[in-house]
C-alpha cells in the first residue's frame, strides 16, 4: 500500500509528489519515535480507537480495535467553500493567505514548531501510564489521547513540509529528536518537560495543559494563514475529547474522595485507600500554575504583532468581538510595581496574552464549580478552587514576587513556609504513586476513582476496550 493510501487525508496527497516524498522520508522516523517514546508495552494489543478517516461527521470518528503502531495518522484540513477574508488586525478584510508571505516565514514557522513540539511531547510524558491504568476504559482513553497527539504532530509536520521547504523538513526532523525532560534536548516549553507519572497528574494534564492547547488552537483557527487555520480547526474536534477526559477524570477522583471521606470514621479518605481532597487541591495548584505560564508574558509586543498581522486572534474572535482592530481601549491589568500589586491600563493589543488567559481561567473555574457540586452532593462542605494566576509563577511579571494561592502578596519566606501545604510534596507523590497499581480486569476499577457515567461509542463501562495479546494477558 502506498503512503497516500495508508494516510487518510483530504490534502490530495496522492497527486502532490513533492509532499509525498517528504512524508515518505519522515514517516519511518515517526514510527521509530512512536515505538521508542510512545506508550511502553501494549503495542501489540488491540485498542478500541477512533480514527479520523475524513472530515465529514460520518468519517471523522471511525471506531475499531487496532494496534497502535498500525494507527492511521491522517492529515486533514477543515474544508472551506470560498476564499476567506482576514478577520482581524491591520489587514482585516484582505484575502487570507494560501501561501506563507515572505516576511512572515520566520514568525509562522516558530508558531507552528512550538505548537507541534507540545503534541507528541505529551505522549512522551505519558508513556508509562498504561502500566498503571485504573481500568480498561481509562487505558483506552489514554491511548486515544496519545494517538491523536501523534496525529496533531502529523498535522503540523504537513504544514512544515508543504509550506516551508528545506527549513520545514529540518524542523520536522528535529521534532523527533527533542525529548521531554531531556537535559540536552528538552521540549521547547517547560510544562512539557514535567513528569506525568501518576493518573491524577494525567487527568490534571489533560484538564489544564491540554486546555491551554484548546485556547492556543482556537486563537490560531482564525489565522490569516489559511492552511494553519484549517488544520487547527480540525485538531480542535479531537482536542475536546482530551479535555473531557481530564475534566471528568478529576471529577471521578473527586467523587470517590468525597465518598471515602464520608465513609471513614475520621473523615480521612486516605485511610480507605482514596486520594483525599486536599491532595487533589495540591495537584490542581501545581498543574494550573504550570499550564497558565503557557500563555506567555502579560504585556507582550509579540502578542501585539501576532494580532496586528492577523496571525493569532482572540478566543472566538469573529463571534465574540465587534471591534476586530483592537486599536482602541485598554486592558486593566494587575501589575507588580515597586514590590506592590496595583492596576494599570495596558493598550489592548499588548494585553492579548492576558485576554486569552482570562478565557482559560474562566473555563477552569467553570470546571471546578462542577467538581464542587459533586462534593456537595456527597454531603461534604469542602470546596476546591483554582488558584489565582499569580501563584507559583516562574515566568512573566508575577514571577518577580511571591503570592499565595488566593493571590495575596507574600514574602518568599512565607511562600517557602507554606510550600508543603500548597504544592505536592515528595510524600504526597509517594502516596499517590502507591495507589497506582493496574486494574485491567474487564469491568473492574481501582478503588481511588469512580467509574465513568458512560462508556465509549455507546458501549458500557465493562466492555472489552482492550484486547490483550496472549503474551501480556498471562
Ligand atoms: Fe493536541
Ligand atoms: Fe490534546
Amino acid at each position: 500500500m502506498s503512503l497516500s493510501d495508508s494516510i487518510p487525508n483530504n490534502v490530495d496527497l496522492g497527486s502532490d509528489k513533492k509532499l509525498l516524498r517528504a512524508l515518505e522520508k519522515w514517516q519511518p522516523d515517526f514510527l521509530k519515535w512512536w515505538l521508542d517514546m510512545g506508550p511502553e508495552g501494549f503495542q501489540n494489543d488491540q485498542i478500541y480507537l477512533r480514527t479520523a478517516t475524513s472530515v465529514d461527521p460520518a468519517g471523522w470518528a471511525t471506531y475499531d480495535h487496532v494496534k497502535m503502531p498500525d494507527y492511521r495518522w491522517g492529515i486533514f484540513l477543515t474544508p472551506r467553500s470560498e476564499a476567506r477574508a482576514i478577520g482581524f488586525g491591520d489587514n482585516k478584510g484582505g484575502k487570507s493567505w494560501d501561501e506563507v508571505p515572505g516576511e512572515m516565514r520566520g514568525i509562522l514557522r516558530r508558531i507552528i514548531v512550538t505548537q507541534a513540539d507540545t503534541e507528541h511531547a505529551s505522549v512522551e510524558q505519558q508513556r508509562l501510564l498504561g502500566k498503571t491504568a485504573p481500568s480498561l476504559f481509562d487505558m483506552r482513553s489514554l491511548f486515544q489521547v496519545n494517538v491523536e497527539e501523534g496525529r496533531h504532530l502529523w498535522a503540523m509536520v504537513h504544514l512544515l513540509h508543504q509550506y516551508f521547504g528545506k527549513d520545514g523538513r529540518e524542523e520536522a526532523e528535529e521534532l523527533l529528536q527533542r525529548r521531554s525532560g531531556n537535559l540536552d534536548k528538552p521540549r521547547i516549553l517547560q510544562t512539557f518537560n514535567e513528569k506525568t507519572e501518576d493518573w491524577l497528574s494525567f487527568f490534571c494534564f489533560t484538564m489544564f495543559t491540554d486546555r491551554d492547547g484548546k485556547f492556543q488552537l482556537a486563537a490560531l483557527s482564525e489565522s490569516a494563514f489559511d492552511p494553519l487555520a484549517r488544520a487547527t480547526q480540525f485538531m480542535l474536534t479531537e482536542e475536546s475529547f482530551h479535555l473531557f477526559t481530564g475534566e471528568t477524570g478529576i471529577e471521578r477522583i473527586v467523587q470517590r474522595a468525597a465518598e471515602l471521606t464520608k465513609q471513614d470514621k475520621n473523615g480521612d479518605a486516605r485511610a480507605l485507600g482514596g486520594i483525599d481532597l486536599p491532595t487533589i487541591q495540591k495537584w490542581i495548584n501545581f498543574w494550573f500554575s504550570s499550564a497558565v505560564e503557557l500563555f506567555g508574558g502579560e504585556v507582550s509586543s509579540n502578542a501585539a504583532d501576532y494580532f496586528a498581522t492577523g496571525l493569532k486572534g482572540r478566543f472566538r474572535e469573529r463571534e465574540k468581538y465587534e471591534d476586530h482592530t483592537a486599536l482602541e481601549g485598554h486592558y486593566t491589568m494587575n501589575v507588580v510595581a515597586e514590590g506592590r500589586l496595583s492596576t494599570k491600563d495596558v493598550p489592548l493589543r499588548n494585553a492579548m496574552n492576558e485576554v486569552l488567559r482570562d478565557e482559560y481561567v474562566a473555563d477552569c473555574e467553570r470546571a471546578v464549580r462542577k467538581w464542587n457540586h459533586t462534593i456537595k452532593k456527597a454531603g461534604l462542605a469542602h470546596e476546591l478552587f483554582i488558584p489565582k494566576r499569580r501563584f507559583n509563577r516562574s515566568m512573566g511579571m508575577y514571577a518577580t514576587m511571591a503570592f499565595s494561592p488566593q493571590g495575596y502578596v507574600i514574602t518568599r519566606e512565607e511562600f517557602e513556609a507554606n510550600r508543603e501545604a500548597w504544592l505536592p510534596t515528595a510524600a504526597d507523590r509517594a502516596y499517590v504513586n502507591s495507589l497506582m497499581v493496574p486494574c485491567i480486569e474487564q469491568g473492574k476499577i481501582a478503588n481511588w476513582i469512580s467509574p465513568p457515567k458512560q462508556g465509549v461509542d455507546g458501549k458500557p463501562f465493562d466492555w472489552e476496550y482492550i484486547r490483550f495479546t496472549q503474551v501480556e494477558a498471562e
